[in-house]
């Protein structure tokens, strides 16, 4: 196993139910939170982070959504970080997901999912460099 990083993003919908500080709490448990901030995503930089859905018909509503209100940003850094933050977030579909993940127990649909986090070891990387400096 390798020590990785991951990004992870405390949505607009969590942040507005007040449970950001329950989701820190389970990272915090799992990771090194390496990185920390709160802020209201601009429509650029939530274009530009999700680019990669661009073509996608969801990717209007994301943006929206995305710029909704303030987010909590999270660089963590663990042993295996990529998958065991995966397995800590649960399905993309809040609906889908296992019981006792983030995405089960404060998240509401494929859209509301309470949580982001980087689908691979290169994502990680960019994803991190896109909201801090090295
Ligand atoms: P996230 O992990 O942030 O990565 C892209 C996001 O797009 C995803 O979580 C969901 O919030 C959203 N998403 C992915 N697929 C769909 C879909 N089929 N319909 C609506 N939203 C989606």
């Amino acid at each position: 196993m390798a020590l990785e990083t991951t990004l992870s993003i405390i949505k607009p919908d969590a942040v507005a139910k007040k449970v950001s500080g329950r989701i820190l709490s389970r990272l915090e448990e799992q990771f090194n939170v390496v990185a920390m901030k709160k802020l209201h995503l601009t429509r650029e930089q939530a274009q530009a982070f999700y680019a990669v859905h661009k073509e996608r018909p969801f990717y209007p509503a994301l943006i929206d959504f995305m710029t909704s209100g303030p987010v909590v940003v999270l660089a963590l850094e663990g042993e295996d970080a990529i998958k065991r933050y995966r397995e800590l977030m649960g399905a993309t579909d809040s609906t889908k997901a296992a019981a006792g993940t983030i995405r089960k127990d404060f998240g509401t649909d494929m859209q509301k999912n309470a949580v982001h986090g980087s689908d691979s070891v290169e994502n990680g990387i960019r994803e991190t460099r896109f909201f801090f400096a090295p």
